[in-house]
């Protein structure tokens, strides 16, 4: 028997009602997430891609449609999925360490042994020294760096990470795509990410999903067939360059402002 995919969206669609009528943020779409692929949406902005995350991390109920989780329904359920937010939501009045161990801790971990599994992550990843600090005390991209641990920390099958290294400066981010890489290829998860950067997307997934605005809705699916483990040298090599050119040019064509041309 086949099994069936990790992640599954199944017709799903979300009209919001607005003062100025109805808005299409998402037609009917379909996907299907194979356990352990690590797939990226990229899309101009606005068109449906938090709503997607939204939906599926169950905090925004579909206008139509599914979620299915390893075949099983997961509409509307919260607590299925590991979702970082587009933005941080760190909360202010834990220090960095309780904050990376929260999610943990809202999954059942005893605080203490939360912070055991938390504490050598951040001094590994470039928190170190600011663990009992606050998140005031922080940057943008230390902050996203905190958050991005705390979900990565909470072991769920799939991981939904919305632009989680967009605020980072680009030395930061390129070190942190290569230990999401390597959490990605030790740990097996299924991950979910969101871009717009055409050459992160390439360089991290297996497969990437190109959506288009109004309405929102997935336009074509690309597969990323690089072998894997993956090599900074590879985002130089004419087979890359050509999936960046092709993709650039698929966003391009979704842009509002030349199609109006
Ligand atoms: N609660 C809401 N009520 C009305 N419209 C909404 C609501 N939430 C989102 N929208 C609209 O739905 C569309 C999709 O929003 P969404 O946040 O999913 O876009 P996105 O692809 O994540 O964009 P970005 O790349 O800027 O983050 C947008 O036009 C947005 O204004
Ligand atoms: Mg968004």
């Amino acid at each position: 028997m086949v099994s069936p995919p990790k992640l599954r969206l199944e017709n799903l669609s979300k009209t919001f009602t607005t003062d100025n009528g109805d808005f299409v943020a998402l037609a009917a779409s379909n996907l299907d997430i194979p356990a352990g692929r690590f797939v990226s949406l990229i899309g101009p902005s606005g068109c449906g891609k938090t709503t997607i995350f939204n939906i599926v991390a169950g905090l925004l109920p579909p206008t139509t449609g599914r979620v299915l989780i390893d075949g099983e329904d997961a509409t509307g359920f919260i607590g299925q999925v590991g979702y970082m937010l587009q933005k941080d939501l760190l909360l202010p009045w834990r220090t960095v360490l309780d904050n990376v161990a929260l999610g943990m801790e809202i999954k059942g971990t005893p605080l203490k042994e939360a912070r055991e599994r938390a504490l050598p992550l951040i001094q590994r990843y470039g928190l170190g020294g600011f663990e009992h600090q606050h998140p005031s005390a922080l940057s943008g991209g230390m902050r996203q760096r905190a958050a991005l641990l705390r979900t990565l920390l909470i072991d769920m099958d799939v991981i939904l990470l919305d632009e989680p290294f967009g605020a980072l400066d680009a030395q930061t981010k390129s070190k942190l795509q290569e230990w999401l890489l390597g959490l990605f290829n030790d740990f097996g998860r299924t991950v979910v990410f969101v871009t717009h950067d055409v050459e992160e997307a390439i360089y991290l997934s297996d497969e990437i999903h190109v959506m288009a605005s109004k309405p929102g809705r997935i336009v074509e699916a690309l597969p990323i067939d690089l072998p894997r483990p993956r090599h900074r040298s590879v985002v130089t090599t004419p087979r890359f360059m050509a999936m960046k050119k092709y993709c650039l040019d698929l966003l391009h064509d979704q842009d509002p402002q030349r199609s109006a041309a």
